[in-house]
């Protein structure tokens, strides 16, 4: 009995090293972290899509510091209020790299410099709607910079590799590791004085 017990504490404590490790995927350095001056002619636009508010705040904080103008991506589909109900739907989507539509684009992108792209971590992936979104426009020497907001950042590089395949032809700066203030990556990234 005592031999079992200790096997299934070892097998614990293994699972909780290998998960934790796994946390660690996300290195600030190993980003395509394009250079940039501060320009403040530029025209920028914070587009995100955000179920459950998550990502939402976090746009809001980035328009409040940047003036930016902000575009919200909707599903053509939505997803269930609660979009843990569509749990399989959302993990066919990622999974299978799908492009679900969206309700609307916007316009007018060539006028904007500077794209911000925000979406929650669903299923290891941006949602995949933000890249329907992002392959509906030419890119192609836009600054890109993609935000997350997620449970764990597990997949937080994934994800960002996500966003880079979609736009290839673009520049892209930091994302927000979510530690320190908005307002310093922000600065960081040269997108605020
Ligand atoms: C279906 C589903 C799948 C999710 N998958 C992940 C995931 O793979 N990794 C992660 O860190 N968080 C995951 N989350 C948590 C969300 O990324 C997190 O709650 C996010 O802040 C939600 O953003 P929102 O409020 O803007 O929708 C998932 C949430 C849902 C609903």
């Amino acid at each position: 009995m005592k031999r079992i017990l200790f096997f299934l504490l070892a097998l614990s404590a293994i699972m909780l090293i290998t998960a934790c490790s796994k946390n660690d995927d996300f290195d600030p350095d190993n980003q395509n972290s394009d250079e940039i001056q501060y320009d403040g002619n530029r025209k920028i636009l914070v587009s995100y899509f955000s179920a459950t508010g998550n990502t939402g705040r976090l746009a809001e904080q980035i328009i409040a510091a940047t003036g930016a103008d902000a575009f919200r991506i909707e599903a053509a589909e939505p997803y269930a209020a609660n979009p843990y109900d569509d749990s399989d739907w959302i993990q066919n989507e990622s999974y299978n790299n799908l492009r679900p539509g969206v309700a609307a684009l916007l316009d007018n992108m060539e006028k904007y410099d500077v794209i911000f792209i925000g979406s929650p971590i669903w299923w290891h992936n941006p949602a995949m709607v933000v890249c329907t979104f992002l392959e509906s426009y030419n890119l192609s020497g836009k600054i890109i910079v993609p935000f997350f907001t997620y449970g764990a950042t597990t997949y937080l590089q994934q994800s960002l590799d996500k966003i880079y395949e979609v736009t290839p032809e673009s520049l892209h700066l930091d994302t927000y590791s979510g530690s320190g203030s908005v307002e310093d990556w922000l600065r960081g990234i040269h997108i605020i004085e």
